[in-house]
């Protein structure tokens, strides 16, 4: 299949549903891209998923150019793209793009993604200019973590309604080429999606956005705690992981592991005359 691009996605507004999945390195990109889903997302969420830490803040820039890298050596035909850590864009415009640049020229990002809405337009519209393809991130965008006071859905109420509505316009207006909702009223990421003209991609958004992305430790059941409502587990990867490594442990214990056929052998004639 040949590698989707930019225009490829932005089409998309008049479907088929695009779909998207977070990988950080080439063995997950390469599983990713088997399945054909449309879209990898080199997300911040490997903060939480892989590092063990509570919340996406304490991701660098290096570290995500460096996850970005492992994804695409294993030449995804998914587009994909990466995140802008927290911090990485909100200095300036000219820091913002030079930040973005190390995504694309060292991690070999195809498009670039950062959270927020009116206030992030200056940066938005300085990516465009250097020829960086950006994806939007609005609702309940989890860099927002300290002044949101935990991870709660938003736009419950008619002026954050109105005010998310204004958001994915103005940043449509500014050039992004799609738009990820998260953590919103279904209905209310029904309006976005009809008041903008580039796809929207929902995360516990509801069923009416234009495409639908998870993280990959949900979609599998690679987890073992708490689960969010939009989660659907689409296997139980964990469960099958432990027992995989159970049966290592018992066979290892056992001495059945491993056997002849899993071993290398000697020409019997070296091991007749070294056992002279
Ligand atoms: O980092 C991430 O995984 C994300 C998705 C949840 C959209 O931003
Ligand atoms: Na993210």
């Amino acid at each position: 299949s040949e590698k989707i691009t930019v225009p490829m996605i932005r089409a998309r507004k008049q479907g088929p549903k695009i779909s998207m999945v977070t990988a950080y390195d080439a063995s997950m990109a390469q599983i990713v891209d088997r399945a054909g889903v449309d879209m990898i997302l080199v997300g911040d969420s490997v903060a939480t998923t892989v590092q063990g830490h509570e919340d996406t803040l304490s991701v660098t820039l290096d570290q995500m150019v460096y996850h970005a890298a492992a994804v695409n050596r294993a030449r995804p035909h998914c587009l994909v793209v990466v995140d802008l850590p927290w911090l990485s864009y909100h200095i300036s415009p000219e820091e913002t793009v030079r930040n973005a640049g190390r995504l694309v020229q060292e991690g070999h990002a195809d498009a670039v993604k950062l959270e927020g809405g009116r206030k992030r337009l200056s940066v938005i519209k300085a990516l465009v200019n250097a020829e960086i393809p950006v994806v939007g991130h609005l609702g309940l965008t989890p860099q927002s973590v300290l002044t949101m006071g935990g991870f709660r859905v938003q736009g419950r109420d008619l002026q954050a309604a109105k005010d998310l509505i204004a958001d994915a316009q103005a940043i449509a207006q500014a050039g992004v080429f799609a738009i990820v909702l998260e953590g919103i009223p279904d209905s209310l990421a029904a309006l976005i999606t009809q008041s903008v003209n580039v796809p929207t991609i929902g995360i516990g958004a509801g069923a009416q956005c234009d495409g639908q992305v998870l993280v990959y430790h949900d979609v599998l059941g690679l987890n073992l705690g708490h689960l969010a409502k939009f989660v659907r587990e689409f296997a139980q990867l964990a469960h099958t992981a432990t027992e995989a490594l159970q049966a290592f442990h018992q066979e290892v214990q056992a001495g059945s592991f491993p056997t002849d056929k899993e071993s290398y052998h000697f020409d019997k004639t070296v091991l007749q005359a070294l056992q002279q």
